[in-house]
């Protein structure tokens, strides 16, 4: 393929399609996004985020203003374009078990006349999704019979709160091609490579590997960071046994450079859209592989998980004796995570919501998340700040450790509330400090 840029649609425009397609935009290609949502669409193409995320907008509205970036719910607007990314949401089966791709067969029913058009020209298809093993050469398998479309399995690795850095700069590039030593394999790489260009000039090492092992790229990272997060939580819950301090054992073995020291942080758990999504998707297709023993240890992760937010439940009904009704609780965050607006299983908002059932009077705050929080939960109270929410309180919960609550001044704090209780569920708060302020602060394994 001739270098510079090319015309690249990015099909799905949630969180992760958004984000693609103003970053591919950013570094110069033609980008067009669709989406079935006209709202969402109309948003995009106006320059404005539907989201909450560092440095998206600044992208977006860019791209939108220097012409290089438009969005579409027409999949006819897609026919000129050398490459179309699918990054459309693969969701947990009703069941549970498994993921859902509707949205990605119902995008390739859209795009296949316009795939024909191309009569030959080489255009590729790069699946984005996270998909179960075995998904990609089902779909290359339909797209076989259309002359000159290739299919590469992509998957993506950024985070939320960096999407946009991880995608301009991630830790590498994962192909999965049919057989990475085919002529067939050489066209697709090569396009895909146009792409990716400048990622690849700045030093970002790239591995072209089979389908299944692109699909299983994915899905064993986050499920191994799951891992390391549910092992740490087990060795906290151990550290409150016994009087250890979680925090030194974790910087302790996060020293030896094995192990590593990220995604050791105990408290109350992973959430999001993506590790426990993945987890469990993981354990169902191995399951239907026929290894069910041997991802059996990643219930326990899973079950590790969720029992953390029943724990901190119990440390908070201790701190009230066992009476919630009626009881005054902040709740200081909601969403999975800092830099976020998404509550998709977080934790935080689990246990808000649980306290609330078993009649607390909560006041959850959040510096991002509360207008999608009052839409879905209307009943649940809410503060528009910390410090509304700490007015009065008789027990504060830290458990999104956005900055600005790991910055609370325990003094300050301790003027607002009525009795000073604080739990911190995610182990970020200089315990020793609060208590010389004059707080009873609980950490989850941690002195
Ligand atoms: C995760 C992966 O980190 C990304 O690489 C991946 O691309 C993404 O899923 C995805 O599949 O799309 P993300 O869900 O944005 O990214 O969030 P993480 O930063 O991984 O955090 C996940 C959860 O783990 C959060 O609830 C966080 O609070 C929790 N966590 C993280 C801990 O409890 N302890 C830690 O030490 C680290």
């Amino acid at each position: 393929p001739a270098p510079g840029p090319l015309a690249v649609s990015v099909i799905g425009c949630g969180y992760l399609g958004a984000v693609h397609a103003a970053s591919l935009a950013q570094i110069g290609h033609r980008v067009t996004g669709l989406d079935v949502d006209a709202d969402r669409i109309g948003a995009l193409a106006a320059g404005r985020a539907p989201f909450h995320e560092p440095g998206f907008s600044e992208v977006l509205a860019r791209g939108v203003e220097e012409g290089q970036l438009s969005f579409t719910v027409d999949p006819g607007d897609l026919a000129g374009c050398d490459v179309h990314f699918l990054a459309l949401g693969t969701p947990q089966r009703e069941d549970g078990l498994g993921a859902d791709l509707r949205y990605i067969d119902a995008a390739l029913d859209a795009l296949e006349p316009h795939l024909r058009s191309r009569a030959g020209r080489p255009t590729l298809v790069v699946g984005k999704s996270t998909v179960p093993v075995g998904t990609a050469r089902r779909i290359a398998q339909r797209l076989a019979p259309l002359p000159g479309v290739h299919l590469v399995w992509n998957p993506e690795f950024l985070r939320e709160g960096f999407a946009v850095a991880d995608t301009l700069r991630p830790d590498r590039l994962v192909y999965g091609v049919a057989d990475p030593n085919g002529a067939d394999a050489a066209v697709a790489v090569a396009l895909l490579d146009a792409v990716h260009r400048p990622l690849l000039e700045a030093g970002v090492p790239r591995l072209v590997v089979n389908y299944e092992s692109a699909e299983l790229v994915k899905v064993s990272a986050n499920s191994f960071l799951a891992t390391k997060i549910s092992f740490i939580n087990a060795i906290a819950e151990l550290c409150d046994i016994t009087g250890a301090d979680v925090s030194d054992v974790a910087e302790a073995i996060g020293m030896d450079d094995r192990i590593g020291p990220k995604f050791l942080r105990a408290g109350i758990g992973f959430g999001g859209g993506c590790l426990p999504k993945d987890l469990r998707g993981l354990i169902s297709r191995a399951g239907e592989l026929g290894a069910v023993d041997s991802f059996a240890f990643l219930r326990e992760i899973d079950a590790i998980n969720t029992g953390r937010r029943e724990y901190a439940l119990r440390l908070a009904r201790r701190a009230l004796d066992g009476r919630l009704e009626g009881r005054r609780v902040a709740v200081l965050g909601a969403a999975f995570k800092p830099d976020t607006d998404d509550v998709r299983d977080s934790p935080a908002l689990d246990i808000a919501l649980r306290l609330h059932g078993e009649g607390a009077d909560v006041r959850l705050a959040d510096p991002a998340a509360l207008p999608g929080v009052r839409r879905r939960y209307p009943s649940l109270p809410t503060a528009d700040t910390a410090e509304d929410a700490l007015r009065g309180a008789e027990l504060v919960l830290l458990l999104t450790e956005w900055p600005e609550y790991r910055a609370l001044d325990p003094v300050r704090a301790r003027v607002l509330v009525s009795r000073p209780v604080i739990i911190d569920g995610r182990g970020v708060l200089d315990l020793g400090s609060w208590r010389d302020a004059g707080w009873e602060a609980l950490g989850l394994g941690r002195r």
